[in-house]
């Protein structure tokens, strides 16, 4: 009798925990970056199309909804838009959604960006880890967690590799925005900034405004600010004098995917800069951790560039409101990315290192 008690005692705990695997209550998530914030199925994001003349949050509530804000750069920068979306998926798994109507929601926003590499790379950890487990509803909330935190450590590696690179005084250019509007922590290239400037380097940044939208001009110089960093704002076309003049110490950039051999995508512009830089001997590097790395992508030939609507390129819009300053229907080329061949890279600071181009595959995990 005692041991049909057992049994039954037995038979009931394995239940249980086995249920845990679909039924036992979903653990949810808190975190918190500078422009994304997660509270137990709460999604709010900074909408960056409004800075810096507002700070306006989004509530989103559905991934149809975080599409729009990824196509729209309301949210942009190739980390953060990669935990935009699998934070969108980890409020479907709080709902305790079907896993089908997940794996949907999941393509959908694959498919948002196509240059930038983490959007699809954790997309499709994301569902590696839905088909490969016993409780998929908690292991993604669990992954999603892992990625947010991992983020935000390797921001930290590279901040400070980089910032052992700097030395007193530099005046660094910039492009585009790598910060914390970019990434879940202080940014790759961007955070390198940041860091030398926390050790007392005393540096001058030069951010490039970055057309056509501007994320120079609106959001770097708003985190610059922000952290106090002295700067200096100019437009795209006037890096090659400020090179001439002996003005500029090195170049940091941030990267949307690297290719195999070293060649990287990055904001529309870069190549430019790197041409540049190599015509003036200042150094060049790229910042990027190493959820930025393809590997199956042998060379930057291979790299799918995103190409954008024609009123970006016609004249601009943000808090200040609408202008074309074009004829309305001028034809327009706007190519959202340009990618850099690896010959004109000085070192890649990844999160293993300060490395060359042909130590690149050595980093990715
Ligand atoms: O179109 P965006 O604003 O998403 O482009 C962003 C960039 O090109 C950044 O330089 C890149 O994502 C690296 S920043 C972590």
């Amino acid at each position: 009798m005692q041991s049909k008690i057992m049994i039954l005692f037995l038979t009931c705990i394995l239940g249980s925990s086995f249920a845990c695997g679909e039924d036992a209550e979903i653990q949810g998530l808190e975190l918190k970056g500078l422009s994304i914030e997660y509270n137990r199925g709460t999604l709010k994001v900074l909408n960056q199309q409004k800075l810096p003349g507002e700070e306006e949050w989004l509530q989103v509530e559905t991934p149809e909804e975080m599409v729009e804000i990824i196509t729209s750069l309301k949210v942009r920068g190739a980390p953060l838009i990669g935990i935009a979306a699998i934070l969108s998926l980890a409020q479907l798994c709080e709902r305790e959604e079907p896993l089908p109507v997940i794996e949907a929601a999941a393509l959908k926003l694959r498919s948002s960006r196509p240059t930038a590499v983490n959007l699809a790379n954790y997309i499709d950890h994301i569902l590696y880890v839905m088909k490969s487990s016993t409780s998929p509803h908690q292991e993604i909330l669990n992954t999603v967690s892992e990625i947010f935190h991992e983020d935000t450590a390797l921001c930290e590696k590279m901040g400070s590799i980089g910032a052992d690179l700097i030395q007193p005084e530099e005046r660094i250019l910039t492009c585009c925005n790598t910060g914390s509007l970019a990434t879940a922590g202080i940014g790759t290239a961007l955070g390198v900034i940041k860091m030398a400037h926390q050790q007392g380097k005393k540096i001058h940044v030069y951010a490039c405004e970055t057309r056509p939208l501007l994320q120079g001009g609106r959001l770097t110089a708003w985190e610059l600010e922000q952290n106090g960093i002295p700067y200096t704002l100019i437009c795209d076309n006037m890096a090659a004098t400020l090179m001439k003049s002996g003005k500029i110490d090195r170049v940091l950039v941030g990267a949307d995917r690297i290719a195999a051999n070293g060649d990287f995508a990055n904001k529309i512009g870069t190549y430019s800069l790197a041409v540049l830089a190599h015509h003036h001997h200042i150094p060049f590097h790229v910042v990027a951790p190493y959820t930025t790395i393809d590997p199956s992508c042998p060379n930057g030939d291979a790299i799918k560039i995103e190409e954008r609507a024609p009123h970006e390129v016609r004249g601009a819009s943000g808090s200040f409101g609408s202008v074309c300053w074009s004829p309305k229907n001028a034809p327009v080329y706007n190519p959202a990315f340009d990618v850099t061949p690896s010959s004109l890279v000085t070192s890649y600071i990844l999160d293993k290192g300060n490395l060359r181009a042909d130590e690149i595959s050595s980093a990715v995990k």
